[in-house]
């Protein structure tokens, strides 16, 4: 088992003065961008990609890949966890994952399985919140059980949420939040970008800030396209078994010196200009 990251006290966190307010934003479904925030993400989502190519690489089977990547997820969860970042969203099967070989979509099910009583009580431990979003209808009993242990086990933890996109694809979550305005009779008035917002798999947290993908490929795969309008993009050649804290390091320093004005100029350069 990997050692933890050490932790900070909640308040020595470098978000400790925004947390109350993210989690009031949270709760009432607003996510409005702060473009004046700490530059410690809230909320990183990050496309684990490459552990196929890692496994090749070995002259290993591709499920050898995918299994050094959950190691590497619950490092992942530890160094984030450490440096402030109060959401991590991953993408760890797609909707379209099922057009993988039977034997690699099976061996991903099992892993998960495998996964979740080998980390659950060390993540509960570390105050890992853990929620599942995505389609949960075509899954198996045995997995949509885990979930739900894995979310009611972890429900009152407060220091990370780690939110598992499974059977999960942006343009099905657009799709449910509308099938659910139509279910529930709601005049087209009232369907607005904060009804959608309300209604969308990612409801419970703000809009990821930093949308990580490694292994070199430089596009969204259908992971959170609602969600990311405004999150900054950083793709990294590091393939996800290798994605260690310098990796993580230079993924939120570059965050750091991002100038972030979701679509409005700084009052600065306005009263610049207007001078
Ligand atoms: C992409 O690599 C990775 C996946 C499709 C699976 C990611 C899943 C995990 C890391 C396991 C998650 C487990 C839990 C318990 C949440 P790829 O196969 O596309 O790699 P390649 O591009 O090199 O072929």
């Amino acid at each position: 088992m990997p050692s933890s990251a050490p932790t900070l006290p909640m308040s020595e966190l470098p978000y400790a003065d925004n947390l109350a307010a993210d989690e009031a934003a949270a709760e009432s479904g607003v996510t409005e961008p702060r473009p004046d925030a700490c530059t410690v993400p809230r909320h990183v989502a990050v496309v684990m990609d490459g552990n196929g190519r890692w496994a090749r690489q070995r002259y290993m089977p591709r499920f050898f890949g995918h299994k050094q990547g959950v190691d590497a997820l619950v490092r992942a969860i530890d160094a984030f966890n450490a440096r402030g970042v109060r959401y991590l969203t991953v993408f760890a099967f797609s909707s379209e994952n099922w057009k993988r070989p039977t034997e690699e979509v099976s061996g991903l099910m099992s892993l998960v399985l495998v996964g979740v009583s080998k980390y659950l009580d060390k993540l509960a431990g570390d105050g890992v919140r853990i929620r599942i979003i995505g389609d949960r209808a075509t899954v198996s009993d045995r997995l949509r059980q885990a979930w739900d242990e894995a979310e009611r086990l972890t429900q009152s933890n407060d220091r990370i949420t780690l939110v598992v996109a499974f059977n999960y694809g942006g343009r099905w979550d657009v799709v449910q939040a509308c099938r659910r305005a139509l279910a529930e009779g709601v005049a087209p008035d009232a369907v607005d970008e904060d009804w959608l917002s309300r209604h969308m798999a990612l409801s419970f947290a703000p809009d990821p800030d930093l949308f990580i993908r490694t292994g070199g490929e430089m596009r969204m795969s259908n992971f959170l396209l609602w969600q990311a309008a405004y999150s900054e993009l950083f793709f990294t050649e590091c393939l996800w078994p290798d994605f260690g804290e310098a990796e993580i390091d230079a993924a939120l320093t570059a965050f750091a010196q991002r100038d972030r004005r979701f679509g409005g100029i700084r009052p600065q350069q306005a009263a610049r200009e207007d001078t």
